[in-house]
Order: C-alpha cells, then sequence, then structure tokens
C-alpha cells in the first residue's frame, strides 16, 4: 500500500480510501449490504493496508457509523486508522439522499444542515455511533444555504478546538463558495478545510473547469466519490438495468441512472473496456488509475465483493501514458452540474 499526506496536513492516508456507504442496512437503500455480508470486506481492505475509510452520518440513517466504528475497532489500531465521516443531511431511513426521486420526509426543525446547534448535535451523534472519542476527518457533506457560512465556519472551529476532531474537509459545492468558506476561516483565525470530496470520474469531468484547479493550488487533498460512476464504468452496466441489471446496485440505484447512462457516457465505458481489455485488466483498475494519474489524492471507493477491493489497489501499480489518458478522454461529453444538491 503507499501512504500519501493528506493535502498540506502531516495526516498519512492510504491512496485508495474505502467508502462506507456501500455498509449498513438494505432497508435504506436496497443495494446496501448488512452487517455480516460488509464485515469479510471491510477486514480484507485492512489486510491489503487500507487505513482510510469514509462514512456520514446520513448512511444508512447512522448504521454505517455503527458498522465503521465496530469493525475498525475489530481491525485496525485506532491511532494509525483515519475515519472520515459527514454532516448536512437528515439522518432518517426515509431519507435516501439529495437527488434520488423517492418521497423525502417531511422535514423537521434542526434535523439537517449546518447551524452551530445542529453541529455541535451531529458531530456528539457520529461520536457516539462509531464509538470513539475523535473524527480524524470531519466532512461538510454540502454547504446550508440556510446558514450564514461565518456561523457554521466558526461551530467547526469549535468542535475541533473541543477536541472531538481533528482536521476538517469539505465535499461538493461551487469552487467559489469553497474559496468563500476557506477566506473566512483564515480571517477569524478559524481552522481551514484540509480536503475536497468532490464528484469525479472518467464519465463526469466538470470538476475539472474550476474546484480541481483551486484545490491543486491551495495545497488541498482530492478524495473524489464515486470513482467508478457508482459501477457504471465497470462495463456491466446497460440501458435496460431497471428491469435486468446484473448486480442489485444496477438494477436499483436511481442516482447512477439519473447521472450517467447517456450516450456519450456509454461511448467513455465502451473505450475504457477496449483499453482494459488490450492491457489484461479490470475497467476499474484501469478508471482508478485514471484518477490516480490525474493528481487525486485517493478515490474513495465503493466495494460490493471481495475482487473488487484487490482490482481497486491493483490501479497503484498502473502506469499510464500520455498517449493512454487522452484516448481515455476522448469520448468525453460536458454534463450538466451533477452532485451538488
Ligand atoms: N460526498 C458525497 O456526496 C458522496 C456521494 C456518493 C458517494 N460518496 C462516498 O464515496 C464512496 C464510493 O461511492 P460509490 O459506491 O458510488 O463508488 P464507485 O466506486 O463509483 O461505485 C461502487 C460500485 O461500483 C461497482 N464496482 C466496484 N468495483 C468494481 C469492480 N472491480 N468491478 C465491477 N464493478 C465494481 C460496485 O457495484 P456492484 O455492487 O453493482 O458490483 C460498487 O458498488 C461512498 O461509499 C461514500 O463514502 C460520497
Amino acid at each position: 500500500m503507499q501512504y500519501v499526506r493528506l493535502g498540506q496536513t502531516g495526516l498519512k492516508v492510504s491512496r485508495i480510501c474505502l467508502g462506507m456507504m456501500t455498509y449498513g442496512t438494505p432497508k435504506w437503500r436496497p443495494w446496501v449490504l448488512d452487517e455480516a455480508a460488509s464485515r469479510p470486506l471491510v477486514k480484507h481492505a485492512v489486510d491489503l493496508g487500507l487505513n482510510f475509510f469514509d462514512t456520514a452520518d446520513m448512511y444508512s440513517a447512522g448504521e454505517s457509523e455503527v458498522l465503521t466504528g465496530k469493525f475498525l475497532k475489530a481491525y485496525c489500531r485506532r491511532e494509525e486508522v483515519v475515519v472520515a465521516t459527514k454532516v448536512y443531511y437528515p439522518v432518517e431511513l426515509e431519507f435516501k439522499g439529495g437527488a434520488a426521486t423517492d418521497a423525502k420526509p417531511a422535514r423537521r426543525p434542526n434535523m439537517d444542515g449546518l447551524s452551530r446547534k445542529r453541529i455541535f448535535h451531529a458531530v456528539d451523534a457520529s461520536l457516539k455511533r462509531l464509538g470513539t472519542d475523535y473524527i480524524d476527518l470531519y466532512q461538510i457533506h454540502r454547504l446550508d444555504p440556510e446558514t450564514p457560512l461565518e456561523e457554521t465556519m466558526e461551530a467547526l472551529h469549535d468542535v475541533v478546538k473541543a477536541g472531538k476532531v481533528r482536521y476538517l474537509g469539505a465535499s461538493s459545492m461551487w469552487a467559489w463558495q469553497f474559496s468563500k468558506a476557506q477566506q473566512i476561516a483564515s480571517e477569524n483565525g478559524w481552522t481551514r478545510f484540509v480536503s475536497m470530496q468532490n464528484h469525479y470520474n472518467l464519465a463526469y469531468r466538470e470538476e475539472e473547469r474550476e474546484m480541481i484547479p483551486l484545490c491543486r493550488d491551495q495545497g488541498v487533498a482530492l478524495i473524489p466519490w464515486s470513482p467508478l460512476a457508482r459501477g457504471f464504468l465497470a462495463g456491466n452496466r446497460q440501458t435496460s438495468d431497471k428491469e435486468e441489471g446484473s448486480t442489485e446496485r444496477a438494477k436499483t440505484d436511481n442516482i447512477a441512472q439519473g447521472y450517467y447512462y447517456r450516450a456519450s457516457d456509454f461511448s467513455v465505458v465502451a473505450e475504457l473496456s477496449q483499453m482494459a481489455g488490450e492491457k489484461g485488466i479490470s475497467n476499474a483498475t484501469l478508471a482508478y488509475a485514471w484518477l490516480l494519474h490525474k493528481g487525486v489524492t485517493a478515490p474513495i471507493v465503493g466495494a460490493s465483493k471481495i475482487h473488487q477491493l484487490d482490482q481497486a489497489v491493483a490501479a497503484l501499480k498502473l502506469e499510464l501514458s500520455a498517449q493512454d489518458i487522452s484516448r481515455l478522454e476522448a469520448a468525453y461529453q460536458p454534463h450538466s452540474v451533477l452532485g451538488h444538491s
């Protein structure tokens, strides 16, 4: 395993981060694995040398944090492992996620967002579910348009100073918003974000316009979510997935079906599959290697089967030429912005 610094911090993370959204309860999303099915995957990830795990309070309404805490306690040393979680969305089984089209629960006051009250409550709830007394990387899952950014940034700084959180990170938003948040923190002597968890993969590259150059300039670590476009890049997705998808996620991940699945997205997969065949590797290994060549610190990988973890780690050894990279990028057609809501 390779370990690198998270941005300009002294914190060392494995170059593959395991996304814990896949583990929790299928009552939340049908493709999520329960405790018994998840355990061997997390154990294997630790055996491969991963020390970086990303969850969120909203995943499986807290159950993902519970399993993350339980597994990492069983398989890792607390001082070695890097536990990342997030705050913003409501923590309710009925809340399926930002872009999901399912009916959303009626909004209750103070049960989501990034107010001072909510952050103070949420951090304690996450600590309790994780079974730890500090979070290594506490990330805002989105920006809260109904809370002044100054209130959010001060509250985040306060949870760091209270010893509950070691580092702060942010997730999808506009680059100008991220820049404004960093400036507010700097002006007030508050803690700045050290990482950006954004939506970036071969089928969605809009982040190359503003956010990625900003983060590279500022030394902020890039830890993209859905590096395989929620499985779309794996090569086993088709337009008829809703009826006859080859995996539970292919069939039921309505966010993936809403984001990708355009003809030009399938052309990206066709070129990826062609090159993966020529190199004798999986689409997944090649798609992760492309990201690692684009200056990403650690892709946050989703894995529902053991071999998928091995194929992610294999990407660390794969060298790509400039010609390989331009071939992989050639079929891309710009998307409207996806994943900010
Ligand atoms: N900040 C945010 O807003 C946000 C949003 C989304 C995700 N995330 C984070 O990012 C993590 C990863 O997201 P994701 O699960 O969407 O990531 P992903 O890596 O794009 O997709 C994972 C899916 O791809 C398929 N797959 C993985 N490896 C494969 C392989 N070698 N061969 C074939 N198929 C393979 C599996 O689907 P099958 O089960 O169909 O095989 C797996 O469930 C999450 O766990 C979460 O921590 C954050």
